[in-house]
């Protein structure tokens, strides 16, 4: 494992200047997308602080870093460890370090259900796999080329958990879907996923549109918005626990495994497309799905091409990502509500005082069970998203993200009880505006996601990672 050294573990206010030089302390995985193509989310509980702390020892030399996924030769599989607030206590973390991370943190996703809208079917209480409890204590992410060889390294790495006392509470596996025509990592629902991902100052300069808006162009999101100990978007450095080494080149990871209805989707898009235009024939179907997501299927954004697919601009980095709302006020090319609208509004005129620069997220994951071939009968089986939300601050940007713009409409000029129509909590009926359609108003939009458990991880630093297999944070 790359060794930091002590000097700049030190430094309180890291910038993007230090970023490149830091790249070895910074877990893999979050700052880059692996090229692997299979994973496993592995969850375990850690019966004793000492066994848990001698277990981590072990797995340290295994543990991919940014430096080592940016080699150019990219690993062909990789581990990764992030731990939850019940993980830390678990591993004898002092009372002190313990109380200085966010409250949001330290009460668990379960506990702040309510603010994400995780009720009804999505309630904690039927979460899967210990998902959300007391036994969830440390996230280890494997990933391989293909899902054969990641199992088998997983039942090695839970084989010699025991010996510690480490127990496998539980497993996703996921792999990447590929899109039938295209061939790009999608998600089952069919569409192309993910495009946009948030420029960071330091590292790259992203594609057109990746980053914030500035002039006619775009310039990089500042790193601390995405770890912790460097300055973000307010030129202020981002709280990191106590001390300062365990929280610098870390970061938090929302991990959602979210279900998704994929027989309901494509049986909705029919009767949407009736409803708002009269017609269901298959591009209409397609019309529906984009106006839900703000994309087409193939990426292509109807904030550029509202009317039809295009494939070529889907294509095209340096276009698929590079526009901002400003000239669609009404949403009458993407619908106000639209996922892709809400999850980042960009130029869009919104009423809560929200600074959209500092609401962006890096996104990773996999999709889990088989996908459900384009025409063929619903099949009953379990099949979805393992998703990982990145942010240096779970309260102020996945969950006023969650709650404010996925759960609600108000903030951008719709009915508060308008939800995000892809992923939001709609039950058996909601709401969704679509401008410029011959009805453009529905209500009778189905749930299509629904969240089957989840819980909030801090992933630490290499250096933060081997002081807390050493007891270095330890209160006894
Ligand atoms: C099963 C659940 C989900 C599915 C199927 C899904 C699907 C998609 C798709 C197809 C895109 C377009 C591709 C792209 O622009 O990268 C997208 C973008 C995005 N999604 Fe989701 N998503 C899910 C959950 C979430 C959640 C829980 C959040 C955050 C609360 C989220 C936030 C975003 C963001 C930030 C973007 C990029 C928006 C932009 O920068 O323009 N998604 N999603």
């Amino acid at each position: 494992m790359p060794v930091q050294s002590v000097e700049r573990l030190t430094i309180e206010r890291l910038t993007a200047d230090d970023l490149k030089s830091n790249l070895g302390d910074i877990q893999g995985g979050i700052l880059e997308e692996y090229e692997t193509l299979a994973s496993a989310y592995v969850f375990y509980t850690v019966e004793t602080p000492e066994g848990g702390r001698d277990w981590l020892k072990s797995l340290l030399d295994h543990v991919t870093s940014s430096a080592d996924a940016r080699s150019g030769h990219s690993p062909k599989q990789t581990m990764n460890i992030a731990i939850s607030a019940f993980g830390l206590k678990a591993l004898g973390v002092s009372e002190e370090s313990w109380m200085s991370f966010p409250h949001v943190f330290r009460e668990g996703m379960a506990a702040r259900a309510h603010r994400l809208g995780d009720t009804g079917p999505a309630d904690p209480a039927k979460w899967e796999g210990g998902l959300g409890t007391a036994d969830i204590h440390v996230m280890v992410n494997l990933t391989g080329l293909d899902a054969a060889s990641v199992d088998l390294w997983r039942q090695q790495v839970s084989a010699a958990a025991i010996e510690y006392g480490v127990k496998q509470r539980h497993v996703v596996e996921a792999a990447v879907v590929f899109d039938q025509r295209s061939g790009c990592p999608a998600a089952h629902f069919g569409f192309v996923d993910p495009i946009s991902q948030p420029a960071i100052a330091g590292l790259d300069e992203g594609h057109p549109g990746d980053g914030a808006r500035e002039g006619n162009g775009w310039r990089s999101i500042a790193p601390g918005e995405f770890l912790l100990g460097y300055e973000n978007e307010l030129g202020e450095v981002t709280a990191t626990p106590t001390p300062h080494s365990l929280g610098v080149n870390g970061t938090f990871i929302v991990f959602r495994k979210a279900a998704q209805d994929v027989g309901g989707f494509r049986k909705y898009l029919k009767q949407g497309a009736m409803n708002l235009w009269g017609k269901d024939d298959l591009a209409h179907q397609e019309k529906m799905a984009a106006k839900i997501v703000g994309r087409w299927k193939s990426g292509c954004p109807l904030a550029l091409s509202p009317d039809q697919d295009n494939p070529e601009l889907a294509a095209d980095p340096n276009r698929v990502n590079d526009f901002d709302y400003a000239d669609d006020p009404e949403g009458l090319k993407c619908p106000l509500g639209a996922h892709l609208r809400r999850a980042n509004p960009r130029k869009s005129k919104i009423t809560s005082a929200a600074d959209v620069n500092r609401k962006r997220m890096i996104r990773r994951g996999l999709e889990y069970g088989p996908p459900l071939p384009e025409g063929a009968p619903d099949d009953g089986v379990s099949r979805g998203q393992a998703g990982m939300i990145i942010v240096a601050d779970i309260e102020l940007q996945f969950e006023f993200i969650q709650a404010e713009w996925i759960q609600k409409g108000d903030f951008i000029g719709l009915p508060t009880e308008e939800k995000d129509p892809l992923i939001g909590a709609n039950g058996d009926g909601g709401q969704f505006t679509v401008p410029g359609a011959d009805m453009p108003f529905l209500f009778d939009i189905r749930q299509f996601v629904t969240v089957e458990g989840g819980e909030y991880f801090f992933a630490p630093g290499l250096s933060a990672l081997r002081g807390l297999a050493n007891g270095q944070y330890s209160g006894d």
